[in-house]
């Protein structure tokens, strides 16, 4: 059995699918401290670390494996700096510092197996070329692309750089494999709420309130649709401007999800109006399209969370069906040697 390391953790979508493709994930580590409630309730024995990543050493956790079993080092470092939107709104394209911390572990312990999951930008970047040159020159096999999450059974179009490396047998990147997902086949059966409700059965099924003009924009909206669907005195400037049509938005039953972003609360900053309640989708529909199991433990329910921390938890996660899939390249690679 592989046994594995997960840098960045979260609240535990990668740690999640691993395990479900029978890897023994023994520890997380996050400088996030809210993520750990999430992370061990939902993850038996696998312990969670608080810490940056820039102070901790390979040989801080080298106990945690057993020299009997293979050992994996996995990590999705914070993928924001890469993306086109942040890139877009003046974010600096050279805060690769947390891609070269993982390489750095990857340098210090060479485990026998590696994976990282980032966003697509990522691979024109130096540090991913720099993780390239140091998995070749520590003999690690290594297969990496842009996957599209839609064409492996994930309900949103989601696009990122995957890599898997083996110092083992040859590692391969999983092959779409699965019926693509639809928004109605994942959250159609909750219960319905408002914007700004909770879901007495479910706190975690919960949406923030939405202002008089956007809700009133929100029962405008039509499903799929823009901003064009509504009344011309709903339109304000900025909305005509051509960049512009994408916010605002309702999601369609039969179509996958836009990208699941840490964002998704809002209904300003993407498509993520439910496609016939008049609010955006809840934390826990977004867990549901990040592939979360419907009960996957969100927040501790004696301290719970705001919204907006709940949704960069879920909107950052690795989906679970894409971290089972990399577990089986993993263990793959294990069966090759
Ligand atoms: C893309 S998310 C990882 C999601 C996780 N793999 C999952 O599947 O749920 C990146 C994580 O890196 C953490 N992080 C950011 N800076 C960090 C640092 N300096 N050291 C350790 N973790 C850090 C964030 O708190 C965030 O949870």
């Amino acid at each position: 059995m592989i046994r594995a390391v997960d840098v960045f953790c979260g609240i535990g979508g990668l740690t999640y699918g691993l395990r479900l493709a029978g890897l023994d994930v023994v520890l997380g580590l996050d400088s996030d401290a809210s993520c750990r409630y999430a992370y061990e309730a939902n993850n038996a024995g696998a312990a969670f670390l608080a810490a940056d990543v820039r102070d901790v050493r390979f040989a801080d956790f080298e106990s945690r494996y057993s020299k009997s079993r293979i050992n994996a080092l996995v990590g999705c470092a914070p993928c924001q700096p890469f993306s086109s939107h942040t890139r877009r709104n003046g974010t600096s394209e050279d805060d690769c510092e947390l891609v070269d911390e993982f390489a750095r572990l990857v340098g210090e312990g060479t485990p026998d197996l590696v994976s990282m999951e980032n966003v697509p930008g990522l691979a024109k970047h130096q540090s991913f070329s720099d993780l390239l040159k140091l998995l070749t020159s520590l003999d690690y096999h290594v297969d990496h692309g842009v996957l599209d999450f839609h064409e492996f059974g994930v309900p949103q179009h989601r696009r990122r750089l995957v890599l898997v490396a083996s110092r083992k047998g040859t590692v391969a990147l999983p092959k779409p494999e699965s019926e693509s997902g639809k928004v109605s086949d994942f959250i159609a059966g909750l219960n319905p709420i408002g914007a700004g409700e909770i879901c007495p059965e479910d706190p975690a099924h919960a949406t923030l309130p939405l202002s008089p003009i956007n809700l009133e924009r929100m029962r405008q909206s039509l499903p799929g649709g823009t901003w064009k669907d509504w009344n011309e005195a709903l339109v304000s400037p900025c909305h005509n401007r051509a960049h512009y049509p994408a916010p605002y938005g309702r999601m369609r039953w039969d179509a996958p999800a836009p990208t699941i972003t840490t964002q998704f609360c809002y209904y300003s900053t993407g498509r993520f109006g439910h496609p016939e309640q008049d609010r955006t989708i809840s934390v826990r529909e977004a867990a549901l399209l990040q592939t979360f199991p419907a009960d996957y433990q969100l927040f501790d329910p004696d301290t719970s969370l705001p919204i907006s921390k709940l949704a960069r938890h879920v909107g950052n996660a690795v989906p679970v069906r894409i971290a089972e899939l990399i577990g089986r390249s993993l263990n793959g690679a294990v069966a090759n040697a």
